[in-house]
């Protein structure tokens, strides 16, 4: 098998975390048979740096021809002052939106050995398994906006087909766990968590009555995912609030630099990102944490390129490092930390062993 993987460094710790996940990925192409032509290009900050625009015309151009995509991070202080349109965030929502990227899968597990990572009580956090499906192309973060001196609006629209299609998303995807899908909204306040709500009941009722869905306001889910983290299985949500409750579900982990992602759309190429940010306090350090790069690269192992094996492998050897007691900063616990690049390499090595 041989395919074509496009890699956006973008900004802050974006480049240090993706050239983790980069050896990890060779060495798992190495072992199991994969060819893969990996080419980097610009994206963020660091785009707009060079070409003006935070998602350049060939940026775009080479994912569409990739199979998968791999993205670090983007954003930081030096582009504060830039236009709206120009900054580096908008050069990922852009991608996402010229993708067509609505499914972002968010899987939160909890690992018994990083416990005291997490400021929850270890019994709170057994068997915690959660996969997220946070609705990535509508909502809050495309809807008209505008600023004045005085005043300031951003609106929320979904149409009955975006609810539909990241629903049947998630329902697919519990059928294959433990079969439970909870539909975060805010339907006592918002028509668009009305709509979300009726979609939902409707749509699980006449093509998944196998699926179990429970509704719950986003603001009792947050709650919730504190106090009964083990009895979520897939979580499925609008944009907005998916992007936060996903910050929050990161601490069950231990740490947002543990978090992979993956968005996908009706077919076609996939882009994979850890959920943190850019991180500009800690860049350039070799102290970031590459497993939710890392693990991300597993993600596109096995939902671009179906390569099961070489994805569970790589799940795997992280596990096994962190296990073996290899903790970067953010989730060391007041013990001996080890740099990026060395984790990165302890997770390759353990692939070519
Ligand atoms: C994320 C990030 C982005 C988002 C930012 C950087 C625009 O927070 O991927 O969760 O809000 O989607
Ligand atoms: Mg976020």
């Amino acid at each position: 098998m041989s395919a074509r993987i496009v890699v956006l460094p973008g900004d802050g710790v974006g480049p240090e975390v993706t050239t983790a996940a980069v050896e990890v990925l060779r060495a798992a192409g190495d072992r199991f048979g994969i060819e893969l032509r990996i080419e980097e290009a610009l994206i963020g900050g660091a785009a707009y740096d060079v070409a003006g625009s935070p998602l350049p015309d060939e940026t775009l151009a080479a994912c569409r021809e990739a199979d998968a995509v791999l993205l670090g991070a983007v954003g930081g202080p030096n582009w504060a002052n830039v236009p709206v349109d120009k900054r580096p965030e908008a050069g990922l929502l852009a991608i996402r939106k010229a993708l067509g990227l609505f499914a972002n899968l968010r899987p939160v597990r909890t690992l018994p050995f990083l416990a005291d990572a997490s400021p929850l009580k270890p019994e709170k956090l057994a068997n915690v398994d959660i996969m997220v499906v946070r609705e990535l192309t509508g909502g809050i973060y495309f809807g008209k906006r505008q600023r004045t001196e005085k005043a300031a609006f951003d609106t929320c629209e979904y149409t009955v087909e975006e609810i539909e299609r990241v629903l049947r998303a998630a329902a697919k995807l519990a059928r294959a766990r433990r079969g439970k899908v909870t539909s975060v909204d805010k339907a006592n306040v918002l028509d668009t968590s009305r709509l979300w709500r009726d979609t939902a009941t409707r749509i699980f009722a006449d093509e998944f009555p196998d699926v179990t869905l429970e509704h719950l306001l986003v603001d009792a889910a947050a709650m919730h995912l504190l106090s009964r983290p083990a009895d979520f299985d897939v979580i499925v949500t609008e944009n907005m609030f998916g992007d936060i409750l996903t910050d929050e579900a990161s601490m069950l982990a231990g740490s947002m630099g543990l978090l992979p992602s993956a968005s996908l759309g009706e077919s076609g190429v996939g882009l994979y990102e850890p959920i943190h940010g850019s991180a500009p306090d800690i860049a350039g350090q070799d102290v970031a944490n590459p497993c939710g790069a890392i693990l991300s690269a597993a993600m596109l192992l096995r939902h671009s390129l179906g390569a099961e094996d070489a994805a569970a492998a790589v799940e795997r050897a992280v596990i096994e490092c962190l296990e073996a007691g290899l903790r970067t900063r953010d989730i060391a616990a007041g013990k001996d930390a080890v740099g990026t690049r060395a984790f990165g390499a302890a997770v390759a090595d353990r692939l070519r062993a």
